[in-house]
């Protein structure tokens, strides 16, 4: 059942540029390839995009939720809520803060939390809730909002995959106290390795660029630097701006493209009814970085079969309860535990096109035809 052998298509691609060597050989010849004044530049057009007060800048997204979470005063006496379906990223930048971590169970809809699980779990440690906007498919925010019911509780957006993504016309990543971006190379931009935090509160923009860079207040002339607090260096240099500089002049059209793309291969696999392509809601702004389906049968046999045929997918991540740091009984996660051996995502590079996308259609299609 081998289809004749052609290039492989990967999962995903970064994109790169001219302008992304233009940038960077600037940045050389400026010998000034750390933190600087591209990184600045860069956090400016990303607060004009989104339209929110700061951004900063750092060496991932992790850094970023770590950061995001240690700025609300997040520390081991406290509890910190993450959904069960999610990359592990979200509950290991959680667990740097020394904090417990509390899992929930995911609803199918927008595989973010099953509300009804997240209220059970709000208790007086509680101190930050970590929705995250999978695939670029805003979590229920509105609902989380209405659950906290101005309690002292912070919501920190794990926006990684939803640079320029909307909920009901709202930026992801704004809506929260903090929003968290990864601009690693499987994001809508990247920057090799990189994030951002963005947030409207002043308070939390000085604590994180406090934290990020080692506790210093202000500029030194050398060694006389005041460490006002324990940070680090979460810094992002010039070289990393200099990419995201010219990589962000094209967001807007690579997420035209990635809607594009998605809204191809739903209307190519509407007539198989042993796959879905899962929802977004395209009219009130949400980006699918990634195309995410959910296979009712034989999802490993399928996937198998397209890797055969040189059609790169990806499994979704084991639930978090089933990962050895955060192990716990499949008891309390109904639907996490059996939806994630059937969720997958197809190829979502921005490099394809519609012969690559019915390419991959007309196998998935042959597949189910072979194995009712
Ligand atoms: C949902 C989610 N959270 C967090 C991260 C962590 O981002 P980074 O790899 O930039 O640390 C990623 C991506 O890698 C992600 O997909």
């Amino acid at each position: 059942m081998l289809e004749k052998k052609k290039k492989k298509i990967n999962f995903w691609e970064p994109i790169i540029g001219t302008q992304e060597i233009k940038n960077i050989k600037k940045v050389l010849n400026m010998n000034w390839p750390n933190e600087g004044l591209f990184t600045k530049l860069l956090e400016e057009k990303i607060k004009k995009i989104l339209g929110v007060k700061y951004a900063v800048c750092t060496t991932s997204g992790t850094a970023s939720i770590f950061l995001s979470l240690k700025a609300v005063g997040v520390s081991r006496k406290h509890e910190v809520i993450i959904p069960d379906i999610t990359f592990g990223a979200t509950a290991m930048a959680a667990s740097l803060t020394g904090a417990k971590i509390v899992l929930v169970d995911v609803n199918k809809e927008n595989l973010s939390f099953n509300l009804k699980e997240l209220k059970k779990k709000i208790n007086n440690k509680t101190k930050a809730i970590l929705p995250v906007h999978i695939s670029g498919r805003g979590a229920n925010l509105k609902d989380i909002k209405k659950i906290i019911n101005r309690k002292k509780i912070f919501i920190i957006e794990d926006a990684a995959e939803a640079l320029y993504s909307k909920s009901n016309n709202q930026f992801l990543g704004t809506i929260g106290d903090l929003g968290c971006f990864s601009l690693t190379a499987s994001k809508t931009i990247t920057t090799g390795q990189g994030g951002v935090i963005v947030t409207n509160n002043n308070n939390f923009f000085k604590k994180v660029k406090l934290l990020k860079n080692q506790g210093i207040v202000g500029k030194s002339d050398g060694g006389n630097v005041k460490h006002t607090i324990i940070g680090y260096n979460f810094k992002f240099t010039n070289l990393q701006a200099a990419m995201g500089l010219a990589q962000i002049t094209s967001l807007k059209k690579r997420a035209a493209k990635l809607i594009k793309n998605n809204k191809m291969y739903r209307d190519k696999l509407k007539s198989v009814s042993e796959i879905k392509v899962l929802n977004f809601n395209f009219s009130k702004g949400e980006v699918p970085l990634w195309t995410d389906v959910i296979a009712y049968k034989k999802r490993d046999k399928l996937i198998d079969y397209l890797r055969l045929n040189n059609v790169e997918c990806r499994k979704f991540w084991f639930p978090l309860h089933l990962q050895k740091p955060f192990k716990q009984s499949s008891k309390k996660f109904k639907v996490s535990s059996l939806i994630y051996k059937k969720l997958f995502w197809l190829p979502s590079s921005l490099n394809l096109n519609e012969k690559k996308i019915s390419f991959i259609c007309n196998l998935i299609k042959k597949f189910y035809k072979k194995n009712k």
